[in-house]
């Protein structure tokens, strides 16, 4: 079992990961309840994904998710999570012009007190993670599946096919280091391309199905503990089933109220037995 955090990640231990080969535990969270549990499981790096679109709010995509709950959500793990490296993801449209993006990524920083924000870029984005790196902040750059891009993709399809594609992954995962990105996040890619990302760049490179060669991993949370509404991309693993214990435990509940069960004594409050003789006379 992982030691519980016990002194705050910052993106120095990220760089000494990179270095060391020890690989880097990543997983999604939108609440402060559930980020002190991962704090206290030793999880170094939490990601308030807009993937909260899907999971929490129950969208189909990750589109509909404003700035202003993804920094509630954000501010809330922090809460729960002092000691780790909180990564805020910028939702949709809130960097879609580079005045709006900086401003937007430095409200978010602000008010959340994040570690880090995640953007999903293209080519075009390298001179908004200059001004956020200038300004001071530590952009790890979305690229090669970008979820937010689905309705020109037309559909979550992996990246990287042809050599073309996977090239221009390579070229960007660079040009991003080159305009100061902290680290690179790497999403459905075949392992060959993260491989080369890795030998090219000297960041950090958190995968997301995309192979073993990257310095650490992330997934969606609900994903790989069974509690997801749809059948999860084949790169996730099932840590657990957290839909039959929470489940069964719902069912506990409404058995116990039922039954009369609960609430029993021990769940009641108590008059003073003077004031109770009192009113009830
Ligand atoms: O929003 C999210 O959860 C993400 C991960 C899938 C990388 O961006």
């Amino acid at each position: 079992m992982p030691a519980p955090l016990s002194k705050k990640v910052t993106l120095s231990d990220l760089r000494a990961a990179r270095a060391s080969g020890a690989k880097l535990a990543m997983l999604t969270c939108y609440d402060y309840s559930t980020a002190r549990l991962m704090q206290e499981a030793g999880v170094p790096i939490l990601l308030v994904g807009d993937s909260a679109a899907n999971v929490i709010l129950g969208h189909e995509t990750t589109i509909p998710v404003p700035l202003e709950f993804m920094i509630e959500l954000t501010a809330a793990v922090r809460r729960g999570a002092p000691l780790a490296f909180v990564v805020a993801d910028m939702p949709f449209g809130s960097y879609a012009t580079f005045e709006t993006g900086v401003e937007n990524v430095c409200h978010m920083v602000k008010l959340s007190c994040c570690d880090c924000v995640k953007i999903e870029v293209a080519p075009s984005h390298a001179a908004l993670v200059r001004a956020c790196a200038d300004a001071g902040v530590a952009v790890m750059a979305h690229i090669g599946l970008r979820p937010q891009t689905v309705n020109l993709l037309g559909g979550y399809k992996y990246q990287g096919r042809t050599a073309e594609q996977a090239g221009a992954i390579v070229a960007l995962a660079l040009e991003m280091q080159q305009a100061g990105a902290a680290a690179i996040l790497l999403e459905a890619v075949p392992p060959d391309v993260s491989q080369r990302v890795v030998e090219r760049t000297g960041i950090p490179v958190i995968g997301c199905g995309a192979g073993p060669a990257c310095h650490g991993s992330v997934v969606v949370t609900h994903d790989a503990i069974g509690l997801s509404a749809h059948r999860p991309p084949r790169f996730v693993p099932k840590i657990g089933d957290a839909a039959a214990v929470l489940k069964e435990m719902f069912a506990k509940y409404v058995n116990n109220l039922e039954s009369g069960a609960y609430p029993a004594p021990e769940h009641q409050y108590e008059m003073p037995p003077e004031e109770r003789a009192k009113f009830l006379k």
